[in-house]
């Protein structure tokens, strides 16, 4: 039997295609229920939904910008998902990006440094693959130029620095609900803060919409309960114009609502979150032990700012050979260039010239290994035996 492996992936039920359908029904209310639901999750007064992460940043650096009008420029990590520029070109915004450390990859604070300065609105920091990144340093360089900082959980929802779950530990926070990310409502993003004047900004740039989506997203969502699975994982994967896992800069996208109906999944995964997280780092912790017998395959380390949930397992392969790929069991390689090689972006550069070593490392290094709770025992042993016998 054909198997193959996605990336990233949660398994969606039909129970919960059924909470989805039940919260249609209940409309708006659902969608507050979970806004509820989430600011007492995440110990936050303000919670706004969007129709997925890129809106949610968007709109967030929007808002910040109309507090501190005079600032226009946003910093990025050099190495990150191409959504993320995607956002703040479409927010309106200059870029100017700092380099990752590419053995934690936490921001490296020199280039973090010269990154931000009096035009900077907000620095963002995202926590790849659900890895903590060093939120102190961050905020100490923020705090030193009056920026904002944007605590970027896309990817890591359900993880913590020191304690602070991650996406509180900003002046706001987002994350992601994509089909890729820890909580899977189809798409979503989902916006976060304490701050009361970004909230009524926030509260005028909501989007407006008539939820007439929740069709297509019900036939989405019984596709995907579907094809995630194994046994049906390839058939997606070969058809090449749905461009599953390709990086995509376009600042152009649609800022939308939140539906009920993906209300109505997203609280029922709100609740598995912590069961999802325990198995994805039982999955890591196995990896790493099989991975140690390896010499020239290093696991990324959590730099000591956390535990990290592991949306991925990402590996730095040090041979100097050229990365190899095993798709069908969901070894592949992240993004495929840091942020300053994407040509389309460079006119929003505030700095065309500079380089970034650690963001041009994990580009032409790093593979990522899955940890959802499809990879079996036996995927394990698989994996590591194809990135040992490169
Ligand atoms: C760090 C980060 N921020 C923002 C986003 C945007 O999220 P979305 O795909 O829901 O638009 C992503 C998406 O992968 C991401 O990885």
């Amino acid at each position: 039997m054909l198997r193959a492996l996605a990336p990233a992936g949660l398994p969606m039920t039909i129970s919960d295609l059924r909470a989805g359908l039940v919260a249609a029904g209940e409309g708006e209310r659902a969608v507050a229920a979970l806004r509820r639901e989430i600011c007492q999750s995440f110990g936050v007064r303000h919670t706004f939904l969007v129709s997925s992460g890129r809106a949610a940043l968007s709109i967030l650096l929007q808002a910040l910008h109309a507090l501190q009008p005079q600032r226009n420029v946003v910093a990025l990590p050099a190495y990150t998902s191409y959504s993320v520029p995607s956002a703040a070109v479409n927010a309106g915004l200059r870029v100017a990006l700092y380099d990752l450390d590419p053995v934690t990859l936490s921001p490296v604070p020199e280039s973090l440094a010269r990154a931000v300065d009096h035009r900077t609105v907000a620095v963002v920091v995202c926590h790849l693959f659900g890895y903590p990144a060093d939120l102190d340093l961050v905020r100490q360089v923020a705090a030193a130029r009056g920026a904002y900082v944007v605590d970027d959980a896309a990817q890591a929802m359900g993880g913590e620095f020191k304690g602070k779950p991650l996406g509180c530990c900003g002046d706001a926070g987002l994350f992601s609900l994509s089909r890729g990310k820890n909580l899977n409502a189809l798409d979503g993003g989902i916006i976060i803060t304490h701050r009361d004047d970004l909230a009524s900004r926030l509260e005028q740039l909501q989007p407006v919409g008539d939820g007439a989506r929740t069709h297509r997203l019900f036939l989405k969502a019984l596709l995907l309960s579907m094809l995630i699975r194994p046994s049906l994982y390839w058939l997606p994967r070969s058809l090449p114009f749905l461009r599953i896992g390709a990086s995509v800069y376009d600042p152009r996208f649609p800022r939308d609502t939140f539906t009920p109906f993906q209300a109505g999944i997203a609280r029922r995964m709100l609740a598995r979150l912590p069961e999802v997280t325990a198995a994805r780092r039982e999955v890591a912790r196995d990896l790493r032990g099989r991975l140690s017998n390896l010499h020239d395959v290093s696991p990324v380390g959590s730099g000591g700012y956390g535990e990290p949930v592991y949306l991925r397992f990402p590996v730095m392969v040090n041979s100097g050979l050229p990365l190899v790929e095993s798709p069908l069991l969901g070894v592949v390689r992240s993004y495929p260039t840091p942020l300053g090689a994407i040509e389309q972006l460079r006119p929003h550069l505030v700095d065309v010239s500079a380089r970034y070593p650690g963001a041009e490392q994990l580009a032409g290094r790093l593979l990522t290994l899955p940890t959802h709770q499809f990879v079996t025992p036996l995927d394990r042993k698989r994996i590591v035996e194809s990135i040992g016998s490169r």
